[in-house]
Order: structure tokens, then sequence, then C-alpha cells
């Protein structure tokens, strides 16, 4: 696997596979490679003939007070690791080349942006959107690979792509969880030993809202319901649990019914130093 810092090297690089018509899948990452990345290379691997990922701690998507200087930063286990998956191309740009001093463009997701996450997180979406934008025009690949653990995103990115005319497929990929049911996350690395063994209470509790809500329950009294049980369990606080339509993200009128389109339950939790998010389908 080579390692590249540079749009022009990258270039460079994806131009010859070009020539050679081969085809390429992007895997956006920060870092801290899991299990859940991991999937997302094989993803790619299964379907291009050559998979580039890239590792960049985007400080646009964090809000001052956030997780930017604690995030996990290990190129070297980041790179042996995504190395041995068969990743062909590693994109490891330094801010200055992603943001240099006069960079001002910023790629906003309006409505899709600003709801759940957003609404908690207010400039998250905009700083996924700007660097994923850029990402995608840097490399220019067939498809880019994103995690259905973080599904707003995966469904910002995809808006983000329809309204710019941008000639890539996105892809999302099933979470990755451990045994338990905690999905793999690079975050988990904040939670201490008592917490990891709260941590899958959350899917636990999205899957019997998924299963309740299936079964005729209020999606909005399984809400309330997901939010005490949770606090129950041992999480600080829940920002939200949300019963919502897995194409817009947008209420249900009404109460839920099989064929209305593919539903989601999604939540964010705070658990000592970890917020956590996660989702599953109704
Ligand atoms: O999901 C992530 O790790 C990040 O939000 C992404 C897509 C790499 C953009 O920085």
């Amino acid at each position: 696997m080579d390692i590249v810092r540079t749009v022009a090297d990258l270039r460079t690089r994806v131009s010859a596979w070009r020539g050679t018509g081969e085809t390429v899948g992007l895997v956006p990452t920060m870092g801290g490679i899991h299990e859940g990345h991991l999937a997302l290379v094989r993803a790619a691997g299964e379907r291009f003939d050559r998979t580039v990922a890239t590792l960049f701690v985007n400080p646009k998507q964090f809000a001052p007070g956030e997780d930017f200087g604690a995030y996990p930063r290990d190129e070297e286990g980041d790179a042996g690791r995504l190395d041995a998956e068969g990743v062909d191309l590693l994109f490891v740009p330094p801010e200055s080349v992603m943001y240099p001093e006069a960079h001002a463009t910023r790629v906003e997701v309006a409505d899709l942006g600003s709801i759940l996450e957003g609404a908690f997180r207010p400039d998250f979406f905009t700083g996924v959107a700007t660097v994923v934008a850029k990402l995608l025009l840097q490399v220019l690949p067939d498809a880019a690979l994103f995690g259905e653990k973080d599904f707003q995103q995966l469904r910002v990115v995809q808006r983000m792509v329809l309204d710019l005319d941008v000639p890539v497929e996105i892809v999302g990929v099933p979470t990755v969880r451990e045994p338990d049911g905690l999905a793999f996350s690079s975050r988990n690395l904040y939670l201490s030993a008592p917490e990891r063994e709260i941590a899958p209470a959350l899917f636990a509790t999205l899957s019997a809202v998924a299963e309740a809500v299936r079964a005729g329950a209020d999606p909005e009294w399984r809400e309330r319901w997901a939010e005490s049980e949770l606090v129950s369990a041992g999480f600080d606080s829940v920002d939200y649990v949300a019963v919502r339509d897995g194409a817009t993200l947008g209420r249900y009128l009404g109460p839920y019914a099989a064929g209305q389109g593919p539903g989601r339950v999604l939540a964010a939790a705070r658990l000592g130093k970890a917020r956590l998010i996660d989702n599953v389908a109704l």
C-alpha cells in the first residue's frame, strides 16, 4: 500500500489506474481503524479493482469542546490494518492540503443536516459534507462506501452528491457489531470497563423499539420508553431516540405500518466521555 499526502500525488496514482481501465472504490476515514472500517474496505475490494482509503481527522466536523484533540491518532497502526485488508493507496493529507489558508467554501445540506445529530451538533454535517465533497472530487472514484452506523451521515452524503451532480455512487454498508451488539466505533475507546458493560444496552433498546413498532406500538411512546430504559441501564443522558422514515429521516405521519417504506430507529446517548450513536432498521 502506498501512502500519498498531496492531491497531485493522489491524482497521479488514480489516473494511472484509470488509464488501464481499472475501477476505484473510496473508503473515507478519520482513523481509529476498526472492524467497521475493514468491512468497508472488504466491500470495496469485492466490487472495485482498486481501493483508496483516506485518513484525515477533519477539524471542521468538531465543535469547540468536542473530542477533536482526543480523537484516536495512530497513523502507523491504522495504515498497517488497512494495508493488511488490501487497500492499494492511502491518502493522508495534512490540514494545510485540505484547508489551505484562504479556504472559504462550505457545503451545507439544509434540513436533513439540521435534524437529529444536526440539532445537537449544529456544524457537524456541514463539516462532513465539505470534507466528503473535497475527497470525492480529489479522488473521483466510481463509488464511496460509508457505514450505516452513521446512518444520517450516509443520507446527508447521498443528498449532497445528488444535489451537486457529483458522479460518484454512494454505497451504505451494514453496521458491524461486537458479539454483545455494540456497534464498532472509534469512540468506543473512550469507554471505561464498567461503561463498556452498559454500552450494549443501546443496541438492545433500539432493537426492542423496532420490534414493538413493527408490532404496532406507538412510535412516540416507544421513543420516550427507550430514553428512560437507557438511563435505567446506566447511560448518563439521552440526546434522542427517534423512529423515522429511513429515506427522508422525517417523522411518520400517524402510526408506522409495514409497507410505508423502510423505517429506522436512531439514537444518541452519552456514557462517561463517550457519546454513542446507533440505529437499527424497522
Ligand atoms: O465517518 C467518518 O469517519 C467521517 O465523518 C468521514 C466520513 C470520514 C468524514 O470526515
